[in-house]
C-alpha cells in the first residue's frame, strides 16, 4: 500500500510517499481502507520533534512511528475473527489514539475497541475525517473546567481545529460563549454558535472589563498572567500548549483563587460515539479549510505550519478523492 513515511525528525520535506506492506488485522482488529485523513498540529509537532520532550514518547534519535496521521474516515476492508461490532463494507470514522498514528496511508489496522465508530449518516468521508481530533482535545479541556449551563466562557483562538470544536461543544453544554479570532474568521465562529465575537486584531479582551468563569486558550498563544484579570474569582484558565503551563497548573492548585489546568488527552470510543450522536442531531459540523491529495502531504503540512488554518486540513486518499 502507499503511505507517507518519515525516518528522521525535521521539516515537512522529510515526509515522502512509499510503498509499504499492507497491515493484516489481528483477531480483535479491523482493517480500514482510508478515504480521508488530516494533517494536524500534533503531526507537525511529532515530525519536527517540537518541543524536544516529545522524543521521550516518539523515539529519542529517530521516530519509532514512521507513518503520521491520527484521524481517518474510510471503509472496513477486513475484520479479525473476534470482531463483532464492525463488518466488511461498514463506513467508519475515528481517531488512532494518542501516539499510535498511522493514518497517512491507504490502510490501517485498529482494534475494535479503538476510538472508531460508524460514520455519521449524511456526512462525507472528508468531513468525518476532520472532526475527531479537535473534538477530543476540546472536550478534555471543557470537561476539566466542568463547563456548565449559564457559565461565561471565552475561547481564544476560536477559529482553529480545537477552537472551532470548543465553540460548538461549549454551546452544546449551555455556556455563554465569547469567541476571539482574527477578522477573516468572525463570521465563521458566529455561525458555529458563539454568542459574541472579538477580533483580536482590533481589541484586546483583557482590557474590556468583562469577567469569565473559564478562559480556554485553544491555540495556546495567550498566558495565564495576562488573562488572570479577566477571570472571576474561582475562574479557570486552560491552555492547549506551553509546557510551562504544567508548572503553573501545579502552582495554582496550591496558591491563589484562579486556577490553571493542563489536562492530558485521552482518546476513547465513548467520545467518538458521543460526537457521532451530536453530528447526527445536527449539533456539530466539520470545519474544513483546505483539501489536498495524499501525494501533496508536504504542501498540506507547510500550510498547517503557518498556524493560520481555519479548522482542519484534509488529505484525500485513493477512492476518497
Ligand atoms: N494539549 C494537547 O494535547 C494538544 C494536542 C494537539 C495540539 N495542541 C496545540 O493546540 C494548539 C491549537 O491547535 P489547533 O490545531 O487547534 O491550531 P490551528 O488549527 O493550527 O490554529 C489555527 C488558528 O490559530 C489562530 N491564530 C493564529 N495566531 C493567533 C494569535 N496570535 N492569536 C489568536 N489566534 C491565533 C488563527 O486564527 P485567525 O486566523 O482567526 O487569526 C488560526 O485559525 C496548538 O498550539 C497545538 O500545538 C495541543
Amino acid at each position: 500500500m502507499r503511505a507517507v513515511v518519515h525516518d528522521r525528525y525535521g521539516p515537512p520535506e522529510v515526509q515522502r510517499l512509499e510503498d509499504v506492506e499492507r497491515p493484516v488485522p489481528k483477531e480483535d482488529e479491523v482493517l480500514v481502507r482510508i478515504h480521508a485523513t488530516t494533517v494536524t498540529r500534533t503531526d507537525c509537532g511529532l515530525r519536527s520533534a517540537t518541543p524536544f520532550i516529545t522524543r521521550f514518547f516518539t523515539g529519542l534519535a529517530r521516530p519509532k512511528q514512521r507513518i503520521l496521521g491520527s484521524e481517518l474516515a474510510g471503509e472496513v476492508e477486513a475484520v479479525g475473527a473476534a470482531v463483532t461490532k464492525f463488518a466488511v463494507g461498514d463506513h467508519v470514522f475515528g481517531s488512532t489514539s494518542a501516539f499510535r498514528f498511522g493514518a497517512h496511508a491507504e490502510f490501517i489496522c485498529m482494534p475494535e475497541s479503538a476510538p472508531l465508530a460508524h460514520k455519521p449518516a449524511g456526512m462525507s468521508f472528508e468531513e468525518a475525517a476532520a472532526v475527531c481530533d479537535g473534538v477530543v482535545l476540546a472536550l478534555m479541556c471543557l470537561r476539566a473546567a466542568d463547563v456548565r449551563q449559564g457559565q461565561r466562557i471565552l475561547i481564544y483562538g476560536a477559529s482553529g481545529s480545537i477552537g472551532t470544536a470548543g465553540v460548538q461543544l461549549a454551546k452544546y453544554f449551555g455556556a455563554d460563549v465569547t469567541a476571539v479570532c482574527g477578522t477573516k474568521n468572525l463570521e465563521l465562529v458566529r455561525s458555529l454558535g458563539a454568542d459574541s465575537v472579538i477580533d483580536y486584531t482590533r481589541q484586546d479582551f483583557t482590557g474590556n472589563g468583562e469577567k469569565y468563569d473559564f478562559i480556554f486558550d485553544a491555540v495556546g498563544m495567550h498566558s495565564f498572567w495576562r488573562c488572570r484579570g479577566s477571570l472571576k474569582p474561582g475562574g479557570i484558565y486552560v491552555p492547549t500548549d506551553g509546557i510551562g503551563n504544567l508548572f503553573l497548573a501545579m502552582w495554582t492548585s496550591k496558591i491563589g483563587d484562579r486556577k490553571v489546568l493542563f489536562p492530558i488527552p485521552r482518546y476513547t470510543k465513548k467520545d467518538v460515539l458521543f460526537l457521532k450522536e451530536l453530528i447526527e442531531a445536527g449539533k456539530y459540523r466539520a470545519v474544513i479549510d483546505r483539501r489536498y491529495p495524499l501525494e501533496d502531504v508536504v504542501e498540506a503540512t507547510k500550510y498547517v505550519e503557518t498556524r493560520q488554518k481555519t479548522g482542519n486540513v484534509v488529505l484525500t486518499v485513493g477512492a476518497g478523492r
